[in-house]
C-alpha cells in the first residue's frame, strides 16, 4: 500500500544522491504554465514542494501523502512557507475541499517508466486493480476541469547498489510478479543493515492505464509531455 516509514529518516540522503534530480523535476512543472493552486500526490518529505513554494510564493501548494513519518520531515521543512498545506491521507479516501488547476506525481503514488523506444508502463503504489480505480475516482473530483494532472517519468528499475553521500551502501532488489513487481531497498553502514524496506507495484501497459485513467476523466495530452520528464493528462 505504499507506506514509507522504514525508509523515511534515510529518504532524503538517498535521494539526494543522484537517485532524482529534483531542480529538474520542479523546472518540468513550472514549464506547465501558471497555476494557482497545485496539489502533489505522494509528496513525501516535501523536497519538490519546497524548491516550487520558494519559486511560486504566490500560488496555493498542497502536499498529500500516506505516510506520517515522511510528513513529519515535511512539515520541519516547509514550516517557514504560509502558502504550502500538508494532509496525510491515502489517495483511496482522500477528501479537500477545493479543485486543483494542476495535480502531479513523481514517484509518488503512480509514475510511468520508459525503457528505450518502448511504449510507457504505469506504476502504481497500489497493488490491486480495484484500489487503482478508488485512487483516480477520488482524484478526478480534486482536479478541475481543464486542469492538467503531470505523472512522472523515470527510466526502468534494476538491481544494483552504491555508496551515497553519507558513506552508507545503499542498495536495491527488483523482483518479477504477475501483476507488477517488488522491490526491495536496503541500507547499510558497513556490515549493519540500518533500513530495510519492500514495497509491491502493480504495472499497466500504456493502453491500461489510458483506459483507467479516461474512466475518471484523464485524457492523455501529448502536447503536456515537456521534456518528457512528465507524461501530462487533461481532466475533462
Ligand atoms: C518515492 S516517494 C516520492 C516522494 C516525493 N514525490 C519525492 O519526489 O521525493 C513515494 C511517496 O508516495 C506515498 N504514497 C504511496 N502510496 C500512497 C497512497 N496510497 N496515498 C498517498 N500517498 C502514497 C509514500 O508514502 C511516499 O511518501
Amino acid at each position: 500500500m505504499g507506506d514509507y516509514t522504514n525508509m523515511s529518516a534515510y529518504y532524503d540522503v538517498i535521494m539526494t544522491s543522484g537517485y532524482y534530480d529534483y531542480e529538474k523535476i520542479v523546472q518540468s512543472i513550472l514549464s506547465d504554465g501558471e497555476f494557482t493552486n497545485v496539489l502533489e500526490i505522494g509528496c513525501g518529505t516535501g523536497l519538490i514542494l519546497e524548491e516550487l513554494a520558494k519559486q511560486r510564493p504566490k500560488a496555493s501548494i498542497t502536499g498529500m501523502d500516506l505516510t506520517e513519518a515522511m510528513l513529519d520531515i515535511a512539515r520541519k521543512r516547509l514550516q517557514s512557507f504560509p502558502n504550502v498545506s500538508l494532509t496525510q491521507q491515502n489517495i483511496m479516501q482522500f477528501k479537500l475541499e477545493q479543485q486543483y488547476q494542476l495535480a502531479f506525481s513523481y514517484g509518488g503514488v503512480w509514475y510511468f517508466v520508459i525503457d528505450g523506444d518502448k511504449e510507457p508502463v504505469m506504476i502504481s503504489h497500489l497493488p490491486d486493480d480495484a484500489d487503482n480505480h478508488q485512487g483516480f475516482a477520488q482524484l478526478g473530483k480534486h482536479v478541475s476541469a481543464g486542469g492538467t494532472l503531470l505523472l512522472g517519468v523515470q527510466g526502468p528499475h534494476f538491481d544494483y547498489e552504491r555508496v551515497i553521500s553519507n558513506g552508507m551502501k545503499y542498495s536495491q532488489k527488483i523482483l518479477a510478479g504477475e501483476d507488477g513487481f517488488t522491490k526491495h531497498y536496503y541500507l547499510a553502514d558497513e556490515a549493519k543493515t540500518v533500513m530495510a524496506q519492500t514495497i509491491k507495484y502493480r504495472t499497466y501497459s500504456f493502453a491500461d492505464a489510458r483506459k483507467l485513467m479516461t474512466t475518471y476523466g484523464f485524457e492523455y495530452n501529448p502536447d503536456a509531455d515537456f521534456d518528457k520528464r512528465f507524461l501530462g493528462f487533461t481532466k475533462q
